[in-house]
């Protein structure tokens, strides 16, 4: 049993940055061909360029999960592209801004709700179909610690990311029997550029993200992406319907989501 992924075939979402385009580097380090897909074009051109310099294989595919028809279509390419499906890691995503709940404005509230959730749930529904007919597959969603506990003022984020992980959940169950695992990933404050967004330049605020977490420090994007990977690989052949939090050891406090955004 390891990590190999020699001539296997892996979709990743939101993969021009972050976790996501560590993610992808480790499939394709592993021998994965990857199908790099993310809402800006350039930036998944970008993940595939650094891939190929390291050796690898991958492909750019621009995608907005929250368009149902887009999904369909970027399952269909990974497949007619490079024959089958045999990882995806659900990982795109947006934290939108904090607020009160009775202030937040019902765009918002449907902007975050239609990438966090409904991407994922059309994620799931093509990439299950696809390995439904292969007999085998193996998927991880990108939750968030906010959506193992309560969060302040992110309560769509936490929404989505507690809807994330009982999607995880349904799935794995209805799956475990028919060759597929799947699993979901719960970040802590991880060092990506939608926590820079999030927290501008204010190095009081990083500090006290920092020191929210029992190892005082950020997570990796390199931490992330192989947790993510792994959770695909052989390796974690006996591992379906987990939430695994990579949080430094966030949620093991109690109050997991407190002092978490990203
Ligand atoms: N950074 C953190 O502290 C943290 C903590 C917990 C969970 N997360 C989760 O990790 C995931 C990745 O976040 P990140 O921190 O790497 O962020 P990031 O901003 O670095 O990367 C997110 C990527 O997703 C893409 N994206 C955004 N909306 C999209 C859409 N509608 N369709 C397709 N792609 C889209 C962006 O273009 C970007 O490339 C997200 O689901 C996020 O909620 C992050």
């Amino acid at each position: 049993m390891n990590t190999d992924m020699t001539g296997r075939v892996a979709l990743v979402t939101g993969a021009g940055s972050g976790i996501g385009r560590a993610s992808a580097r480790k499939f394709a380090s592993n021998g994965a061909k990857v199908v790099v897909t993310d809402l800006s074009a350039k930036s998944a051109a970008e993940t595939v360029a650094l891939i190929t310099e390291d050796g690898g294989t991958a492909i750019a595919y621009q995608l907005d999960v929250s368009d149902h028809d887009q999904v369909e279509a970027a399952v269909a390419f990974a497949v007619e592209t490079y024959g089958s499906l045999d990882f995806a890691h659900n990982n795109a995503g947006m934290s939108g801004r904090p607020y009160l709940l009775e202030n937040v404005p019902l765009e918002a509230w449907n902007q975050v709700v239609s990438v966090n959730l409904n991407g994922i749930f059309y994620c799931l529904k093509y990439e299950l179909a696809q390995m439904n007919k292969q007999g085998h597959g193996a998927i991880v969603n990108t939750a968030s610690t906010a959506g193992l506990g309560g969060t302040p003022l992110m309560g769509a984020y936490s929404a989505t990311k507690h809807g994330v992980v009982g999607l995880t959940k349904t799935a794995a169950i209805d799956y475990a029997a028919k060759g597929i695992r799947v699993n979901v990933m719960a970040p802590g404050t991880t060092a990506t550029p939608m926590l820079d967004a999030l927290i501008g330049t204010s190095e009081e605020q990083k500090a006290s993200f920092e020191s929210s977490s029992p190892m005082n420090r950020l997570g990796t994007v390199d931490e992330l992406g192989a947790a993510a990977v792994w959770l695909c690989s052989d390796e974690a052949g006996y591992i379906t319907g987990q939430a695994l939090a990579v949080d430094g050891g966030l949620s093991a406090m109690m109050g997991a989501g407190s002092g978490e955004e990203g």
